[in-house]
């Protein structure tokens, strides 16, 4: 089979149902195998925050890695699917943060709801303007919104891991997550730079 053969099937699969699904493929899996003794929102609330954190650095690495080495066209063109990918393995984040207040009788600060609850209004508005219609008629608003969300949304989740790496015997998974977040923002950076260089 030639290259271009195999290009043209690979770009015609249905990426949409491949990305999405595989946000909900990996919830379900972590669901499935969660440790016996874990507890089980927590155990939760971490996973689906980790499965959101990978769909939003993909979609946040895709044009620099194009402007920067060429390749990762197709990264581009899936962004859409990984942003709604995000936001499914979020809501799911979501629902288990109302379970874990409604069961542990916890305060919930004010803080926490001002800066988080911002972060689901700008997530499930990209959300809903994910498709061609919305993006036709909000013009400029509608990148201001995505811009602005997907760096809110980059902020919340870097000061929820390098948080937790200045602690007591931190676990070092917070590091290695605070590394690639701190990656993908130097990746923007000089992006924009060469970008800026070459206009
Ligand atoms: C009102 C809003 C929110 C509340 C009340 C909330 C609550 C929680 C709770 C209780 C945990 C578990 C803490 C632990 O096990 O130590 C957690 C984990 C986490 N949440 Fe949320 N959350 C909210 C919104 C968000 C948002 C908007 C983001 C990101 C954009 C986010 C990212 C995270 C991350 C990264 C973790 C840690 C996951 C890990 O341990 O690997 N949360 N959240």
């Amino acid at each position: 089979m030639s290259t271009t053969t195999t290009d043209a099937t690979f770009s015609q699969l249905p990426w949409r149902e491949v990305v999405i699904g595989s946000s909900a493929l990996l919830l379900v899996g972590s669901y499935l195998l969660m440790p016996e003794q874990a507890d089980a929102i927590g155990y939760m609330l971490r996973v689906t925050a980790r499965i959101a954190f990978a769909f939003l650095l993909l979609a946040y690495v895709a044009r620099p890695l194009v402007v920067l080495t060429g390749y990762g066209r197709w990264l581009v063109r899936q962004r859409r699917y990984l942003g709604l990918a995000m936001a499914l393995a979020h809501t799911v984040h979501f629902g288990y943060v109302v379970a874990f207040f409604v069961s542990s009788g916890e305060p919930l600060e004010w803080i926490t709801i001002v800066f988080g609850g911002l972060a689901f209004v700008l997530m499930w508005s990209m959300a809903a303007t994910s498709n061609n219609a919305s993006v036709r008629r909000l013009g400029k608003s509608w990148k201001r919104l995505h811009a602005f969300g997907l760096h809110y949304l980059w902020l919340i989740f870097m000061q929820s891991f390098v948080g937790r790496v200045f602690v007591d015997d931190p676990d070092m998974i917070y590091l290695l997550l605070s590394i690639a977040g701190l990656a993908a923002l130097v990746l923007r950076i000089a992006a924009y730079f060469v970008s800026r260089r070459t206009a």
